[in-house]
């Protein structure tokens, strides 16, 4: 039987224009920029500020950049799925959305929601599908407007978010390129390390809810930061050992941008010096679905066909996983 891959052929991006500084925010709470570069990494973010503009969006923005860099037309485009945990709405979907918008008349499309593994967990969804035959072409987009679920009263997580979208084209391949492989978990975060508590059907929006600030992200940092070192590293050296892969052999890893400190640590785990390691943290923050597509535009003009690259993430659910993947541009 022939070889069928997916492989990504055009990678874009959307940011918003506003920098928040991380001088900015000690004007809201009691930080300073010192704690949050020793302590994450981030010295700004972009937020989007026009109270008009969504998740939509700039993923809007996101899928056509990458449609230009990938040369073709939206109406090429069998299946769209976004990775959000901001959608605009909790229905209809922010992919059908994107789909009207960009004028992908015969894709379908959904919303994936695994936080920030939602990009990874996407990729793979599309990819399994193009691998089955069943089609051709999707646009992955990972886009968060962390800005409308955050608290600018609580220094333990205001400072680690920002708004962004990241989409890339993936197509067809029977040559040994493009996806090769993934490992993906769920641990249900029944004590909700990690979470947005209302909004959805057990918090509908209330008068209370809002009182109480239950639409914003809650997390207990100090679990969360164990959980992610420990998931990202292992999940990362998981896939590099069940693909005969050694440090040498890895060209780049692309992780997800939560921490500094817990990039490092991944990077230590599997072998990898600094310069194979993605990291634009300082730029952006956590722009949750968003970070590892921006780190791959980030870095496109420094990649080579055939490098051999491990995208790794980690994110509420609790949700982790690893992609290998080898660059086919
Ligand atoms: N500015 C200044 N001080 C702050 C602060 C801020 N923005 N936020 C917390 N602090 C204080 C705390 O109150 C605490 O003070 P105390 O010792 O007097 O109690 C102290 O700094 C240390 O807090 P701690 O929570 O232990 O810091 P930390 O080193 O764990 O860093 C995070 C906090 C949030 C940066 C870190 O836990 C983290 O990155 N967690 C993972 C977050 C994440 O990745 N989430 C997304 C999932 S992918």
């Amino acid at each position: 039987m022939a070889l069928k891959r997916s492989k990504i052929t055009g990678v874009g991006k959307y940011l918003p224009d506003y920098v928040m500084t991380n001088e900015e925010l000690e004007k809201h709470v009691d930080t300073n920029d010192e704690w949050i570069r020793s302590r994450t990494g981030i010295a700004e973010r972009r937020i989007l500020k026009d109270p008009d503009k969504a998740t939509s969006f700039m993923a809007t923005n996101a899928a056509e950049d990458a449609l230009k860099d990938a040369d073709i037309d939206a109406e090429e485009i069998d299946l769209i799925i976004v990775a959000t945990v901001t959608p605009d709405y909790l229905f209809p979907a922010t992919a059908a959305l994107v789909q009207k918008r960009i004028g992908a008349k015969k894709a379908f499309g959904f919303d994936l929601s695994a936080a920030c593994s939602g990009f990874l967990f996407a990729l793979s969804t599309a990819g399994s599908m193009i691998e089955s035959g069943r089609i051709k072409k999707a646009l992955v987009i990972g886009a968060d407007k962390m800005s409308s679920i955050m608290d600018f009263t609580d220094r333990t997580t205001c400072i680690l978010f920002g708004d962004g979208a990241g989409a890339v084209v993936l197509e067809e391949t029977d040559e040994d390129e493009g996806i090769v492989d993934f490992v993906q978990y769920t641990d249900g975060d029944e004590n909700c390390t990690l979470y947005q508590p209302a909004g959805g059907s057990l918090n509908p929006a209330t008068e209370e809810t809002v009182k109480n600030k239950m639409h914003y992200i809650r997390q207990d940092g100090r679990t969360v930061f164990k959980k992610a070192t420990e998931g990202m590293a292992d999940v990362s050296l998981e896939i590099m050992k069940k693909n005969n892969l050694s440090p040498d052999d890895v060209a780049w890893l692309v992780p997800h941008q939560a921490n500094l400190r817990i990039i490092n640590a991944t990077a230590r785990r599997m072998g990898l010096s600094e310069d194979k390691v993605m990291i634009n943290i300082n730029k952006y923050g956590n722009t949750t679905a968003a970070t590892i597509p921006l780190c791959l535009y980030d870095w496109k003009d420094k990649l080579n066909k055939g490098d051999k690259i491990i995208l790794s993430a980690f994110g509420g659910g609790l949700t982790w996983g690893a992609i290998y993947l080898k660059w086919s541009k």
